[in-house]
């Protein structure tokens, strides 16, 4: 017999005019579909095969809102010659009865993006950029407020053409060290004008580019956006700031949050947990000055956190207490009990990443009866190393040799 929890977590669920057929999101998870910044039918099918196993919304990842906003050059950017590409993937996920969200980003100070059309990346404030170095790019720049007005502009264009492409929803990405993240977060904001400062100055440029995504899209077109609960380095926000972060864009009239952490140039593991797949991102990487970095530096950058199952939860009721509006949990979602816990402790919504890239099929069982659903995933995290293999992330921990397949 199914429970009260199970029902509600596998029932319809509205969100700001959006009808999902249940609570489940699949999180943004880079999937290494996007030579040259373009959609592939690779793409597609990836999202189908996750519609198709049933979750509610599936979110195409890292979606940057221009040239300039990637990390890195196979990074899917918003432009009119991708609608085609776009609108295959909302139909692909709509004919298996999902819906689709695009996660709307850009990465600001740290790029490792060798075609830049201006001369270095640009973030809060000029400082060293820790994913370029080893590829020429070692410094980046402060935005000045014309770059803030045209960046706030880019969020707008973006997200009107995700509309018309069929998307049915918004991620706007203020987490994990990204541009808004940086400026939400005192260590990589040292701005001394009204962008820099006190919580309600980091705040501008977050609540502004939501305004201009609002605007784009209008009422009844949901958008949520993931923040940090913590930015899993001393001196960055912790959860007290992302608290009121919280309570600002939810007075702005935001659809939703998501809550994870970390910065993916100071703490990526933070945001993933469990084990550090150093060998095998040495392996896939092409760049031979990066190889070497990562041979002498990685274990020494890139510290580790063990994984536990709903590793984000004691934070993330600090949020909920704080807010009212729906709430998207993240982190460590493993089995049908866990996301039973995350609706039980009040929370609208479960996301979960390295589960489904493991089995995409993991709702579809747990809807026909499996209800001791546990992931296998072990967290090795070679899914990481994946993301820069030429046919992107998907769980390998079964493949023998994946660096170049
Ligand atoms: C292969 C891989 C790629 C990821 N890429 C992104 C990304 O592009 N954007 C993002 O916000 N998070 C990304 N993440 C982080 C996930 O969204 C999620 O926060 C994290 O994996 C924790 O959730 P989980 O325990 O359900 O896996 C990625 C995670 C994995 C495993």
């Amino acid at each position: 017999m199914v429970d009260d929890l199970t029902s509600k977590l596998l029932s319809p669920v509205s969100l700001a005019g959006l009808t999902a057929r249940n609570r489940v999101i699949k999180a943004g998870a880079f999937e290494g579909m996007c030579p040259g910044g373009i959609p592939t039918d690779e793409l597609v099918e990836h999202h189908r095969r996750l519609a198709a196993g049933g979750v509610g919304i599936t979110t195409v990842a890292y979606c940057a809102v221009s040239a300039d906003g990637r990390t890195f050059e196979d990074q899917m950017y918003m432009h009119e010659e991708i609608l085609p590409g776009l609108r295959k993937i909302s139909e692909a996920v709509h004919a298996e009865g999902g819906a689709v969200a695009a996660q709307l980003g850009h990465c600001g100070y740290f790029s490792k993006n060798t075609e830049l059309t201006i001369p270095r990346p640009l973030g809060p404030s000029g400082r060293f950029n820790e994913l370029g170095v080893m590829r020429g790019i070692p410094f980046s720049g402060g935005m000045t407020k014309a770059d803030i007005g045209r960046t706030v502009r880019e969020y707008g264009t973006a997200a009107a053409l995700l509309k018309r492409a069929g998307f049915d929803a918004i991620e706007m990405h203020m987490g994990h060290g990204y541009l808004l993240s940086q400026f939400l977060s005192p260590l990589a904001n040292k701005r001394r004008d009204e962008y820099g400062g006190s919580l309600h100055n980091r705040l501008r440029l977050p609540v502004a580019a939501f305004r201009a995504v609002r605007e784009a899209v209008g009422e009844g077109f949901p958008i949520w956006a993931k923040i940090n609960l913590s930015d899993g380095v001393n001196g960055g926000i912790e959860v007290e700031d992302a608290a009121q972060v919280a309570q600002r864009l939810e007075s702005e009239g935001i659809d939703a949050i998501e809550m994870s952490g970390g910065f993916t140039s100071m703490s990526p593991m933070y945001l993933l947990r469990g084990d550090r797949p150093l060998t095998d991102m040495i392996g896939v990487e092409k760049n031979d000055f990066q190889k070497v970095a990562l041979r002498l530096f990685g274990s020494t950058i890139i510290k580790e956190y063990p994984f536990e199952e709903l590793f984000f939860l004691e934070q993330a009721k600090v949020i909920r207490d704080a807010v009212q509006l729906p709430l998207i949990y993240l982190g460590g979602v493993s089995s049908l009990e866990n996301m039973r816990t995350a609706m039980a402790e009040g929370f609208d919504f479960v996301a979960l990443a390295r589960a489904l890239i493991r089995d995409p099929d993991m709702i579809h069982k747990i809807e026909k009866g499996e209800c001791a659903y546990h992931t296998d995933c072990n967290h090795c995290n070679k899914c990481i190393a994946a993301m820069d293999t030429p046919s992107g992330t998907r769980c390998v921990r079964d493949e023998e040799d994946f660096y170049t397949s």
